[in-house]
C-alpha cells in the first residue's frame, strides 16, 4: 500500500466541523504545523459563508501560533485541553470564545481511553518518518500520541524534513491497560526503556501524508537577570544543604524542573554549585540549559516527553547522537509525568506559581482568581508525588503592585499539604512540619518582599483564633486593593479590626 502523500491543503479537508482531533508533539516540539494552518483557513471560509466550523483540539501542552493561534483567530476552537499559552486563544478562553478545562496533563490520555471525553476522529501526527505498515518515528515531542493515533479514525502525518530520522530510538512509546488490569509501570530508574521506538499505527487509518520543512521555532530564554538568578541560587542553597544534612542520598535524586526563565536560572545555578553532583532529571519539558549542563557533564541523563529547545540545539543533539542516544529518552507525558513513577524516584519538583498563600497553598494558573494564564500543567502531578516539592516565584509582579504573596490564594492548584519548600529572591521557607501559623511567619520573613511584610504581618494581627489564622473577612482585600486602584500595597486593615 502507498503512503497517500498530499497538500496541506487538502489534508485539512478531511477534517469536519465538530470533529474532536488530537495532536502530537508537547509544546511547540513534535507538534504539527502545517494542516493546522490550513484548517484555520478552511474554517474562516466556511464562517465567510456562513457555515459552522469548529473543532475539538487534544493536544500534549502548549503548542505553537500556527496550531493554537491560528486556530484561536480563526473561532475555530470547539473546546480545548489540557495546556495552553498563546496569547490569542488566552484571550478567546478569557472572554468565553473558546470553551477550555484544565487537566493535569499525566491525565489526558488515559480519560480518553476511559471513555470520559469525546473519542479524538482525527489524529495528526508530526513525523520524521513513516513507513508504508504504518511505522511512524516522531520528532521532538510525544505527548498523547500513542492514544488519540490508535482512538482516532483518521491519522494525518506531517512528514517534516527538518528533523532528522537519527534520532530513531529516542522515543519510548508505551500506554499502560486500565483498570482493573493495570499493572505496575515498570520504570524503576530515570533511563528504564519499557516500550518501542517506533510508533505503530493501523496503515488504513492513514488518510494523508504532507511533506513540510518547518522548525518548532522555540525562542531562547532571556538570560537570567537579578531576580531569576538569586532564586536560582536560593535553589540550589537549598538542596546542596539538604545534601549535606544528609536529607538527599549523596547520590543525589532526579530533577523535574517546569519550563521557563526562572527553571532556566535554577538549571544554570545548580550546573554552577560545585557542591550539587551530576545529575539527572525526570521532567516533561527538556530545555536548552539541559543539554548545555549534560555537555559539561553537570546532568548525565534527562527524560522527558519533548525537547523543547532552540533550533540551533536541536540540530546539535541530532548531529551528535552518539553522544546524546545514550542519555535522552522522550516519553509519552502520561509516562514523563506520572504519579506512581514521580512517587518511586524520588523527584525534586521545582515549579513556578503565580500567587502563593501564606499558608503554603498555590495558584499556578488564574490571575486574580479569574483569568486563565496556561494551566495547572504538570506541576500537580510533580508536586503532589515528589520528594521534595518547591515552588519559585519572584516575591511581586508589576513592579511592586502586586504582590505573590496574599492571606489566601485566589484560586486554589496546589495545597498546602503537597507544597513543601516556597523560594523567592529573598530567602527559602521550608514548610516541612510547620503549623500555619508557623508556616505564615517563615514565608513572611524569608520570602515577601521587604515592602509587603508588614502589612501581611498586620493582617495577621486580624486572626480571629483557630488552627489556621485566617481571617475570612480581610483575606481578598490586597486583590480587591488591586482592581481599585491598580496596587496592593495601597491595602488598609483599619475597616477588618
Ligand atoms: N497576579 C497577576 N499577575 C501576575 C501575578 C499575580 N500574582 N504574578 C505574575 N503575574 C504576571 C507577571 O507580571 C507576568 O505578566 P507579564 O507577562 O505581563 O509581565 C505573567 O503574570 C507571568 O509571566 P510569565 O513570564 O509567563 O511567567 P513564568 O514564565 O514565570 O510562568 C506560570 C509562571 C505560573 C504562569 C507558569 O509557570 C505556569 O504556567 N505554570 C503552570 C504549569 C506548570 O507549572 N508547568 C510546569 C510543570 S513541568
Amino acid at each position: 500500500m502507498s503512503l497517500p502523500f498530499t497538500t496541506a491543503a487538502e489534508a485539512a479537508q478531511f477534517i469536519k466541523n465538530g470533529d474532536a482531533i488530537g495532536f502530537s508533539g508537547f509544546t511547540s516540539a513534535g507538534a504539527p504545523k502545517a494542516v493546522s494552518s490550513e484548517l484555520a483557513k478552511l474554517a474562516e471560509a466556511e464562517h465567510a459563508k456562513g457555515n459552522p466550523f469548529r473543532v475539538g483540539i487534544y493536544t500534549g501542552a502548549s503548542t505553537s501560533d500556527m496550531l493554537d493561534g491560528a486556530l484561536a483567530r480563526a473561532n475555530a476552537v470547539l473546546f480545548r485541553t489540557p495546556y495552553q499559552s498563546h496569547k490569542d486563544l488566552r484571550t478567546a478562553i478569557n472572554s468565553g470564545n473558546a470553551p477550555y478545562f484544565d487537566l493535569h496533563l499525566s491525565q489526558l490520555a488515559q480519560e480518553l481511553r476511559y471513555g470520559f471525553l469525546k473519542k479524538p476522529d482525527v489524529a495528526i501526527i508530526e513525523a520524521c518518518d513513516v513507513s508504508e505498515d504504518g511505522a511512524i518515528i516522531l520528532t521532538a515531542g510525544v505527548g498523547i500520541c500513542p492514544t488519540v493515533a490508535r482512538m482516532a479514525d483518521r491519522i494525518i502525518i506531517e512528514l517534516n524534513h527538518h528533523h532528522s530520522t537519527k534520532q530513531k530510538g529516542m522515543h519510548d512509546i508505551y500506554e499502560p491497560q486500565a483498570p482493573p488490569h493495570r499493572r505496575e509501570i515498570p520504570v524503576f530508574t530515570v533511563r528504564d526503556r519499557i516500550g518501542v521506538p517506533v510508533l505503530k499505527v493501523d496503515p488504513k487509518k492513514i488518510v494523508a501524508v504532507v511533506e513540510t520543512n518547518l522548525e518548532d521555532g522555540i525562542a531562547p530564554f532571556t538570560p537570567p537577570d537579578e531576580v531569576t538568578q538569586k532564586i536560582g541560587d536560593n535553589v540550589a542553597l537549598f538542596l546542596a544543604s539538604e545534601l549535606k544534612r544528609g536529607i538527599i542520598p549523596k547520590e543525589f535524586l532526579p530533577i523535574q524542573s517546569g519550563v521557563g526563565n526562572i527553571a532556566n536560572a535554577v538549571l544554570d545555578s545548580l550546573g554552577k554549585n560545585p557542591e550539587i553532583p551530576s545529575f539527572t532529571m525526570y521532567t516533561e519539558v527538556i530545555q536548552d540549559a539541559v543539554l548545555g549542563l549534560m555537555k559539561e557533564g553537570n546532568i548525565n541523563f534527562a527524560s522527558g516527553s519533548s525537547l523543547t529547545v532552540t533550533d540551533g540545539v536541536l540540530q546539535d543533539i541530532y548531529n551528535n547522537m552518539d553522544f546524546f542516544c545514550d542519555k535522552l529518552i522522550l516519553r509519552p507525558q502520561e509516562i514523563s509525568n506520572n504519579p506512581e513513577v514521580v512517587r518511586r524516584l524520588g523527584l525534586v519538583t521545582i515549579n513556578t506559581a503565580l500567587e502563593a498563600d501564606i499558608f503554603g497553598n498555590i495558584n499556578s494558573t488564574h490571575v486574580s482568581g479569574t483569568r486563565m494564564m496556561n494551566g495547572i500543567g504538570g506541576s500537580g502531578d510533580f508536586t503532589r508525588n515528589a520528594f521534595i516539592s518547591i515552588f519559585t516565584a519572584p516575591s511581586v509582579a508589576k513592579g511592586g503592585k502586586i504582590s505573590a504573596f496574599v492571606p489566601m490564594v485566589s484560586h486554589h492548584d496546589h495545597s498546602e499539604h503537597s507544597v513543601k519548600v516556597l523560594i523567592t529572591e529573598h530567602g527559602i521557607a521550608d514548610l516541612r512540619g510547620k503549623t500555619p501559623t508557623e508556616r505564615a511567619h517563615i514565608i513572611i520573613e524569608n520570602c515577601v518582599h521587604p515592602d509587603y511584610k508588614p502589612l501581611l504581618r498586620d493582617f495577621l494581627k486580624l486572626s480571629k483564633g483557630g488552627h489556621t489564622p485566617q481571617n475570612l473577612y480581610a483575606c481578598f482585600a490586597m486583590h480587591q486593593q488591586l482592581q481599585e486602584t491598580g496596587n496592593m500595597l495601597d491595602t488598609d486593615w483599619g475597616k477588618y479590626n
